[in-house]
C-alpha cells in the first residue's frame, strides 16, 4: 500500500468549526489521508475559517499568503478553504488567491471526498450550496478510535435570529436540528471511546427542536447514558431559555452549572437596534429565574461595544447590567461591520471611542472573572482530568464550572473525575489538592 497522504487542517472561530474539522479529517480519511500537525509535510492544507469579525476573515488571506511559498516548492500540494469565509466569499477566494484549489461551505463537507478527486485532476472545486440533504447523515460513520475524555457534538446549526450585526444566518443558513436518536447514538459511541463529558453545540443550541422536549428533553435523554457524566451546551439565546431548560439546571445532576448566555448590550435602544428582540429587564428576570434554579451557576456572556448609534449613556447601561448580573466569564468585542448585514449600512462610532469603551468593559469583566475565580479557594470541586501539566506529576482538568484546575495526581487519573479542594487562584487557572 502506498504511504498515506497527509492533511494539515487549521481551525479558526467557534467550537462548531472544531467539531466540523474533526468530521472533515474523518471524511478525508476515506480518501487515504491522515492528519499532520506540520503544514510543511502536508499534501493538502485546509483552513476552516471564521467570518464573524473583519480581523478573523483577514487572517485567512494572510495565512494563505504564507502558504504560497510552500505551493511553489511542492506543486502537487492542494490548498482548500472551508468554513464561514468560504461560504461568504465563495469564488472570490480563488480570484484573490488563485493557488486555492478548493472552496467548501459549512453545509457541504460530506461532499469533500468527491471534491478531493476533482482537485487531484488539477481542476478547482467549489461548493457553497445549502444542500437539502443533511451533511451529518451523509458523512461516514465515525471511526472507533479511542479519544480524550471531552468532546463536542453539534446538535443544531444555523440561525434564524438575524441580529443586525451578525453574519451567521448568512454563512450557516437557516436553523436546522439533528434528530435526537442520531445524537444519542453518536453520544453513546463517543462514550464507548472514552468520552465522559459532551458539550452540545449549536449557533442557537437552546432553539433545538429535534426532540419533543426541546433541548431539555435531549439533555434528560443523554443523562440516561451510563458512563456519560457531564453535559454542557453552547451557545444559547436568552429568548430560547425555556422553563424546562432552566429547571434542568436545577435538577439534572449531569448538566454542569455553567451557562453561556450572551446579551450583547445593556441598553434597550441598542438591543432594539441590534434586533435582539428582548429588553434588559427581560434579561434580568431571566437571570433571576436561572439563579433561582441553580444558585451556584457560573454565568458567561458576550458583549459588543461601539455598535452603530451607541451613546455614552447606552454604554453606561451595559456597564450597569454587567455590575448587576455579575459574570464569571465573558467575551467582549469591538463592533465590526460585516458586509451584507443590516448594521453595516449605519454610521459607526468613532474608533477611539469604541476602543476606550472596550477597555473599560474588559477591565470590569476581568475584575469580575478574577473575583469569581478567587471565591473558589477553599471550595470542594470535582475535576475531570484531561491532560498532563508542564510540571512532572501534575495533571490539568476542568471543574464543574469550567475553570481550568491543576493538581498533583497520578497519570492513572487521566479521564477520571476526582474530588478535590481548591487551594490557590492564579491568573487563568486554579490549583487543587485531591481528597
Ligand atoms: N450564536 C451566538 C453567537 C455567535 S458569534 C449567539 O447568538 O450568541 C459570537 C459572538 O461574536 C457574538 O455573541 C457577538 O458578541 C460577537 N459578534 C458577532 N458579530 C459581531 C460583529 N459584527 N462585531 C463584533 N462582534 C460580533
Ligand atoms: Fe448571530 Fe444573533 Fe444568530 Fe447569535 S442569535 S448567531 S448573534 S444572528
Ligand atoms: Fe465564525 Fe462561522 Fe463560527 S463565522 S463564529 S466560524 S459560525
Amino acid at each position: 500500500m502506498s504511504d498515506p497522504k497527509k492533511l494539515y487542517i487549521k481551525t479558526y472561530g467557534c467550537q462548531m468549526n472544531v467539531y466540523d474539522s474533526e468530521r472533515m479529517v474523518e471524511a478525508l480519511g476515506g480518501q487515504g489521508y491522515v492528519e499532520t500537525k506540520s503544514p510543511d509535510e502536508a499534501d493538502m492544507i485546509l483552513l476552516n475559517t471564521c467570518h464573524i469579525r473583519e480581523k478573523a476573515a483577514e487572517k485567512v488571506y494572510s495565512e494563505l499568503g504564507r502558504f504560497k511559498g510552500l505551493k511553489a516548492e511542492k506543486p502537487d500540494l492542494k490548498i482548500g478553504v472551508a468554513g464561514c469565509v468560504a461560504q461568504a466569499e465563495g469564488a472570490e477566494i480563488i480570484k484573490r488567491q488563485p493557488m486555492v484549489d478548493l472552496v467548501v461551505g459549512p453545509q457541504s463537507y460530506h461532499r469533500l471526498p468527491q471534491m478531493e478527486e476533482v482537485v487531484q485532476t488539477g481542476a478547482k472545486a467549489l461548493d457553497t450550496d445549502f444542500p437539502e440533504e443533511d451533511k451529518f447523515e451523509h458523512l461516514k460513520a465515525r471511526p472507533k478510535a479511542k479519544r480524550g475524555p471531552t468532546a463536542f457534538l453539534t446538535v443544531q446549526e444555523g440561525c434564524d435570529k438575524f441580529c443586525a450585526f451578525c453574519v451567521v444566518p448568512y454563512t450557516r443558513g437557516a436553523e436546522v436540528s439533528r434528530p435526537s436518536d442520531r445524537i444519542l447514538a453518536e453520544a453513546q459511541d463517543l462514550v464507548e471511546r472514552g468520552v465522559r463529558e459532551i458539550t452540545l453545540l449549536g449557533q442557537n443550541v437552546n432553539a433545538y427542536h429535534g426532540h419533543d422536549g426541546g433541548l431539555a428533553g435531549l439533555i434528560w435523554a443523554l443523562a440516561e447514558i451510563d458512563g456519560l457524566d457531564r453535559i454542557r451546551f453552547t451557545t444559547s439565546h436568552p429568548n430560547d431559555m425555556d422553563d424546562a431548560l432552566i429547571e434542568a439546571h436545577g435538577t439534572c445532576e449531569k448538566l454542569m452549572p455553567y451557562l453561556h448566555l450572551p446579551v450583547q448590550s445593556g441598553s434597550d435602544a441598542i438591543l432594539k437596534a441590534m434586533n435582539r428582540k428582548h429588553t434588559r429587564d427581560d434579561y434580568f428576570r431571566l437571570m433571576d429565574k436561572i439563579k433561582g434554579a441553580r444558585p451556584d451557576l457560573l454565568l458567561s456572556g458576550d458583549f459588543i461595544v461601539g455598535f452603530p448609534g451607541e451613546t455614552d449613556a447606552d454604554f453606561e447601561d451595559t456597564l450597569d447590567l454587567v455590575r448587576q448580573v455579575g459574570y464569571g466569564q465573558a467575551y467582549s468585542f469591538k463592533y465590526s461591520a460585516r458586509p451584507g448585514t443590516p448594521a453595516a449600512e449605519r454610521a459607526t462610532v468613532e474608533a477611539h471611542v469604541a476602543d476606550a469603551r472596550l477597555q473599560e468593559l474588559q477591565a470590569l469583566l476581568t475584575q469580575q472573572q478574577r473575583a469569581t475565580q478567587d471565591s473558589m479557594v477553599g471550595r470542594q470541586v470535582k475535576i475531570l482530568f484531561e491532560k498532563t501539566g508542564r510540571d512532572p506529576g501534575q495533571l490539568i482538568g476542568k471543574s464543574e464550572y469550567l475553570h481550568a484546575v491543576y493538581a498533583n495526581a497520578d497519570p492513572a487519573n487521566l479521564g477520571q473525575i476526582k474530588s478535590a479542594r481548591i487551594v490557590r487562584s492564579m491568573t487563568n487557572s486554579l490549583e487543587a489538592v485531591l481528597d
